[in-house]
């Protein structure tokens, strides 16, 4: 099983508590582990669509992970979604992937759905952990594109084309990945920031403590598995 992060942070609270072998691998570090009958690898793709696709595809195709769960961080884009709430992708979506020249809606290019669905059996788990602890979780599309959305025009025009609840830079890759390979996915966030003007000021204080937060709800979720 894959647990997967894009940054140190977000995988952080899981090295501090699971014993791992590091191993070096295409320009990264993959972290092996037994942990509760599971073989796990874990690794922090480094940000954006890209270093996703790769880790992705290296933790399916080299590791042969059967079951990818990503964690990390996102901007609000719905108004209910605050600083620190926890929400996991119903479907996923490029918000920056733009043929529209050609007539094509945005998020399309052939060969590809503009929607990815994550997994709905992993998608039932998070709800039923959330509902043992009572955590509020909530669900919502998960739009990403390689931009740090801190812009409340470009906020409003993500929300409104995708009907998006969040933004961030990895899960709509990581989901392409998973549905040509045809392994089941499950993306976890916890809000950082409101994705409007001065996010990034946001983000740089409430990051680690929203990255803990998704992270030790994925790692309650693998208890599950
Ligand atoms: N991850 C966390 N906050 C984000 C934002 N505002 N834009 C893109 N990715 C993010």
């Amino acid at each position: 099983m894959a647990i997967l992060g894009a940054m140190p942070e977000e995988i952080a609270p899981l090295l501090e508590r699971i014993e791992t072998k590091e191993i070096d691998y295409a320009n990264n570090k993959f972290y092996l582990a037994n942990y509760k009958n599971h073989e796990l690898i874990i690794a922090y793709s480094k940000i954006g669509k890209v270093n996703s696709t790769m880790s992705a595809t290296i933790m399916r195709e080299k590791f042969g992970a059967e079951v990818l769960l990503f964690t990390g961080v996102a901007g609000a884009l719905k108004t209910g979604l605050k600083i620190g709430d926890v929400l996991f992708a119903t479907k996923v979506v490029q918000h920056d992937l733009d043929i529209s020249a050609f007539g094509h809606p945005f998020g399309f290019v052939p060969g590809s759905p503009v929607f990815v669905e994550t997994d709905k059996r992993l998608n039932k788990i998070a709800v039923d952990v959330a509902n043992e602890l009572g955590i509020n979780l909530t669900s919502g599309i998960i739009a990403s594109g390689d931009q740090f959305v801190c812009d409340e025009s470009r906020k409003e025009w993500i929300l409104r084309t995708f009907d998006a609840a969040a933004v961030e830079m990895e899960g709509a890759s990581v989901g392409q990945v998973c549905f040509a390979l045809g392994m089941p996915f499950f993306i976890m966030r916890a809000i950082s920031d409101e994705a409007g003007e001065k996010a990034e000021f946001d983000f740089d204080e409430f990051m680690v403590n929203s990255a803990k937060t998704s992270a030790n709800f994925v790692l309650k979720m693998v208890d599950r598995l």
